[in-house]
């Protein structure tokens, strides 16, 4: 059984096992390389011999354990016929949500939109570099999905109060995300991932007043569907102002904690296996501080089931050194 999975199941291991949020990405020169051949995001994450390449990349640097596979949470707007571009320096743009149109895409049509990702699932999946490893499939909460359908962009600091003003349509996309979520995180696992996680990157924009409608229930609903597929699922509501009740009523495998989360106080409240929290700024500072951080949490997790990741993406401008350094670490505490 790889490493993950055993913490997930409260077994012991020698150590921590680990992987980080965005280990695929543009602080790597040889992702930076392909990228720049490849202007077209979307495209890029939909060559499958490309992207299984680079959601390899850290794996034959690092002594990583998983894969998570490079594609975006914005390919399901994407395969629902939404319009999505990826401008340099500012993020995805969208188009307009048509509900008419995206309502009528058949699970079938769906598929073959996204066909290429599950072709990259399959060929890194049967790797010899991901023996007794995981490969990661994933997913963006309904939630957050949401955010990005109707906000067109990622909100800034608060998102506009006119999104909430057509309360029917937005319930019709919610459940329209929560359909093709489903079929998506489906077609990963037959692909061969054997480990989902949600993120709900924008979690914290919400007042708890609307956690039952808008994050609780729909994410129950994903978490309920991907145990019946018999993979684990960890969830990431980043920025959640109650991680207790969040696991309490989602019940993940694994939850991820954020980097503003207090590690000792978090322990004392979640029984579940923790993953993550290590600020990805710590990665841009000098090594001794970056070894004095990882120790604290390695040291706070040490009698509690804790997979090592970030507690949010490693940023571009980190120095891939600094990732071998942490990566080490990890792998070497006793
Ligand atoms: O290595 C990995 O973690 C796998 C690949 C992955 C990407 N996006 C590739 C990517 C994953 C898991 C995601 C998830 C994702 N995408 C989230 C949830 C996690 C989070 O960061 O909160 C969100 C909110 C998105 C939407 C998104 N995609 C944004 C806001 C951006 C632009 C900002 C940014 O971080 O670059 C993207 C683009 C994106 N997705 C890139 C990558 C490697 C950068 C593309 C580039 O090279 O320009």
């Amino acid at each position: 059984m790889s490493p993950i999975h055993q913490t997930i199941l409260n077994k012991k291991t020698s150590n921590p096992p680990i992987w980080i949020m965005r280990q695929a990405g543009r602080y790597l020169p040889e992702f930076r390389n392909i990228r720049k051949e490849n202007p077209d995001f979307i495209k890029l994450c939909l060559n499958e011999s490309l992207s299984s390449e680079i959601t390899l990349q850290p794996l034959k640097r690092f002594k990583l354990d998983a894969a998570i596979i490079f594609s975006d949470i914005l390919m399901i707007p994407y395969a629902l016929d939404q319009k999505v571009e990826f401008k340099k320096n500012f993020g995805p743009i969208l188009g307009d949500f048509d509900f008419n149109h995206s309502s009528q895409i058949s699970e079938e049509k769906f598929f073959n939109n996204l066909k290429p990702v599950y072709n990259a699932i399959n060929l890194v999946s049967k790797n010899e570099l991901l023996k007794e490893k995981n490969t990661i499939g994933f997913v963006g909460a309904p939630w957050t999905l949401l955010v990005y359908t109707i906000n067109k962009q990622s909100p800034k600091k608060n998102i506009n109060k006119d999104f909430f003003k057509n309360d029917l349509l937005i319930k019709d996309i919610l459940n329209l995300l929560i359909k093709f979520t489903k079929i998506h995180i489906k077609n990963q696992v037959e692909a061969g991932a054997n480990l989902i996680q949600i993120f709900d990157s924008w979690a914290g924009l919400l007042e708890k007043s609307d956690y039952d409608k808008y994050i609780y229930n729909p994410t129950l609903e994903l978490v309920n569907y991907v145990k019946t597929l018999k993979v684990p699922v960890i969830c990431f509501p980043r920025g959640i102002k109650d991680y207790k009740s969040y696991c309490e009523i989602v019940k993940p495998d694994a939850v991820n904690i954020d980097y503003d989360v207090d590690p000792h106080e978090i322990k004392k409240l979640i029984k579940i296996p923790i993953q993550g929290g290590l600020d990805p700024k710590m990665l841009l500072t000098d090594k001794d501080n970056l070894k004095k951080e990882v120790n604290k949490y390695l040291e706070i997790f040490k009698d509690h089931p804790y997979i090592f990741n970030l507690g949010h993406g490693v940023l571009p401008e980190t120095n891939p050194d600094m990732v071998e350094y942490l990566v080490n670490i990890v792998k070497d505490y006793k």
